[in-house]
């Protein structure tokens, strides 16, 4: 049977990434996108660039039918998943927790916690049956410190880090790990364009002067996804450049004075 990886949000940044980096291994690629058209070229560009199959589906968030059915046609088509990678996700961005609607927070849940939960779950399902499997989660460092007005975010991705090792704790038995990555900031269209300028300061963020490249995140997913790392689950690693490593910017001592 050959290698597969699910990947979620891949059709871009940083998903597409880690799917790339998964095809060069000769995995078989499944990419998932609330967009249809973009999961189909998405994939057509991975089958085209590294001669692997790819295959795009249209993710329904929270739907837990349309879980499953991706799950049976992917065993239809012969495979049992190798590796989920959970990378998709909603950012929660500017909810301001005394106005914010309870219906866009928990929306955010229903993506991050529940919508992954069922996705973990249908996986382990195929993973069990070959008593192998890895799932994992990218997560984010505002897990363990959080960033402004993103309450539903930051507490989501750190409800990740408890679901990830209650799989790994649950699951173990069949063979199936878990783990999550815990990216810093990125190298996305967004941080570019980032409002705050944070491109022009990446000393203040972090002690090694710079961000991640989406590789650098798709190298650790790689590491967890592949039996590099097998004897390793329920663990975190941390892709931040050092940002969480000191507890105030990382500024020039002589501006302090
Ligand atoms: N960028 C950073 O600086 C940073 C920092 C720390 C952690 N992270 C984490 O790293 C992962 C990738 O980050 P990224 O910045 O590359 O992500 P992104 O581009 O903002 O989102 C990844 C994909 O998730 C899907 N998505 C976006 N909003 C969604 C929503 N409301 N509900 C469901 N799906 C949604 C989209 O795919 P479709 O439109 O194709 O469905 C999108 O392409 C995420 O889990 C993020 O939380 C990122």
């Amino acid at each position: 049977m050959r290698k597969s990886v699910f990947v979620t949000g891949a059709t871009n940044g940083t998903g597409f990434a880690i799917a790339e980096r998964f095809a060069r291994e000769g995995y078989d690629v499944f990419i998932g996108s609330r967009n249809e058209e973009n999961s189909i070229s998405s994939a057509k560009k991975i089958a085209d660039k590294y001669g692997v199959f790819a295959k795009g589906y249209k993710t329904e968030i929270f739907n837990e039918e349309n879980v499953k059915s991706i799950f049976s046609d992917i065993k239809e088509m012969g495979y049992l998943l190798d590796v989920l990678v959970l990378n998709a996700a909603n950012l929660g961005i500017g909810q301001e927790s005394l106005t914010v609607d309870i219906e866009e927070f928990m929306n955010v849940y229903n993506t991050n916690v529940g919508w992954n939960f069922m996705m973990a779950r249908e996986a382990c399902k195929h993973m069990m049956e070959k008593k192998k499997g890895s799932i994992v989660f990218i997560t984010s460092n505002s897990a363990l410190r959080v960033t402004g007005n993103r309450c539903a975010y930051c507490s989501s991705k750190s409800a990740i880090l408890a679901m990830s090792k209650s799989f790994a704790y649950d699951w173990g038995k069949y063979g199936v790990r878990s783990n999550c990555v815990l990216p810093g900031m990125i190298k996305t269209e967004r941080w570019e364009n980032n409002v705050n300028n944070a491109k022009y300061c990446l000393a203040n963020y972090t002690p090694i002067e710079d961000i991640a490249e989406f590789t650098d995140i798709a190298n650790a997913a790689w590491y967890f996804g592949s039996d590099e790392s097998r004897n390793t689950t329920g663990a975190e690693l941390v892709v931040d450049g050092g940002m969480l490593a000191g507890l105030t910017p990382n500024i020039d001592r002589e501006l302090w004075k």
